[in-house]
């Protein structure tokens, strides 16, 4: 309960107030505005959902300073896409390497007709979730069962230690870079809870390699999610939640109330399995983390600092983990702590 204290109303009449205090307010007032619109202009951009750079709906960029073009149809898919060699396959699509118009895309297929109401989904959730955080859409057919994406050559996270031991890209290697991927995760997922279509759960994760295989590594090092096909809806007004599949999940990657309840002698059955929702994602943060966050130097430090949000992570009752929001607040706090200390070091050494 909130108690405020009742408004001067039953006071003594307003006094006249001294020049001084006059100032003094004045200047606390105007404090206050420029702290607010300090917090607008380097804050609110950030948060906010309006992107100047990005296209109407039904539209894409290649690039940053070329125009938008609407999404390709099955016409162009078929005439102007040059399929060329497989780069991966999922349960659902078969991924080759194309080319359009000299630049290199990717020409997602659907393995076999039993998972077509997954690819759909997924290319439903393609459409509606255009942003910084998910592949750019450039076109589809739904006739050919076929997606076209923009192409990342280097892949997905799976190979993201492969990648950092390259000799290009050694000098990435470090604890900033890496705690920003692990930041740009974070991001993703509390995208995903707050997204335009509602709170949606990402259930493609039953463990950790299958859950690196579903994002893609930028050639700029930023996290987009590839792999939408099971986004289930979390409904809170109706009370709505999601089940992952219709299998017995097993293991520690998912989260304790993904797991069949009634014991061992006790057969699974879909039915008898209760629903959970978007906490399960909050579950495997600590996981996915600090296999980004890897072996460098400076990665245990780093782990050091998040030890406390991930330890409330793992909490077995859902509605004590934080929210994907705060997990986020907290990373980005401790990124730039870690930098002033890093930075005041540096300059003590010089
Ligand atoms: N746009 C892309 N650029 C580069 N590699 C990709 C791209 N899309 C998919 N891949 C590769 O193909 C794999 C499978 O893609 P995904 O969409 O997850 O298929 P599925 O739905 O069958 O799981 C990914 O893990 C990644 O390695
Ligand atoms: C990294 O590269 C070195 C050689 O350059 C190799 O011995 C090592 O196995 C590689 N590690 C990974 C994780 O690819
Ligand atoms: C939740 O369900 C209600 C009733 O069916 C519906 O009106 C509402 O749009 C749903 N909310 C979301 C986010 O889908
Ligand atoms: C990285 O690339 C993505 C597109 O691949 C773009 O949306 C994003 O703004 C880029 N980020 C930076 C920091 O350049
Ligand atoms: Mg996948």
């Amino acid at each position: 309960m909130e108690t405020r204290p009742q408004g001067g109303r039953k006071g003594p009449p307003p006094r006249d107030v001294p020049p001084v205090v006059g100032l003094l307010l004045s200047m606390a007032l105007m404090n206050a505005l420029l702290y607010l619109c300090l917090d607008w202009l380097f804050i609110s951009p950030r948060r906010s959902t309006e992107d100047p750079t990005r296209c109407p709906y039904g539209h894409f960029r290649m690039g940053p300073t070329s125009n938008c073009s609407p999404w390709l149809s099955c016409e162009q898919l078929r005439t102007e896409v040059r399929q060329m060699k497989r780069v991966g396959e999922g349960a659902v699509k078969r991924v080759f390497l194309s080319e359009w118009k000299e630049r290199k895309v990717a020409l997602s297929r659907l393995t076999r007709l039993e998972v077509r109401d997954d690819f759909l989904h997924g290319l439903r959730m393609l459409k509606s979730l255009q942003s910084e955080h998910v592949v750019t859409l450039l076109g589809y057919c739904e006739a050919d069962n076929s997606i076209l994406t923009e192409y990342h050559p280097l892949g997905s996270l799976s190979s993201l230690e492969a990648t950092l031991n390259l000799s290009k890209y050694r000098s990435t290697n470090t604890w900033q870079h890496r705690l920003q991927l692990a930041l740009g995760y974070v991001a993703i997922i509390d995208f995903l809870h707050r997204s335009p279509l509602g709170t949606l759960v990402m259930c493609d994760s039953s463990d950790l390699p299958k859950t690196l295989s579903q994002y893609l590594l930028t050639a700029n090092f930023s996290i987009v999610l590839n792999d939408l096909d099971a986004l289930p809806l979390v409904n809170r007004s109706t009370g709505a939640l999601v089940k992952c599949g219709h299998r017995e999940l097993r293991g520690d990657f998912v989260a304790p109330e993904q797991l069949w309840p009634y014991g061992e002698d006790v057969p699974f059955h879909d039915d008898l399995m209760p629903a959970y929702d978007e906490k399960i994602d909050i579950w495997k943060i600590p996981d996915v983390s600090s296999f980004l966050l890897g072996h460098v130097e400076g990665s245990d430090m780093v782990r050091f600092h998040l030890f406390d949000i991930h330890k409330a992570c793992k909490s077995q009752t859902p509605a004590e983990r934080p929210t994907a929001q705060d997990v986020l607040d907290t990373y980005q706090k401790v990124l730039n702590l870690l930098r002033d200390t890093a930075t005041s070091q540096t300059r003590e050494m010089l």
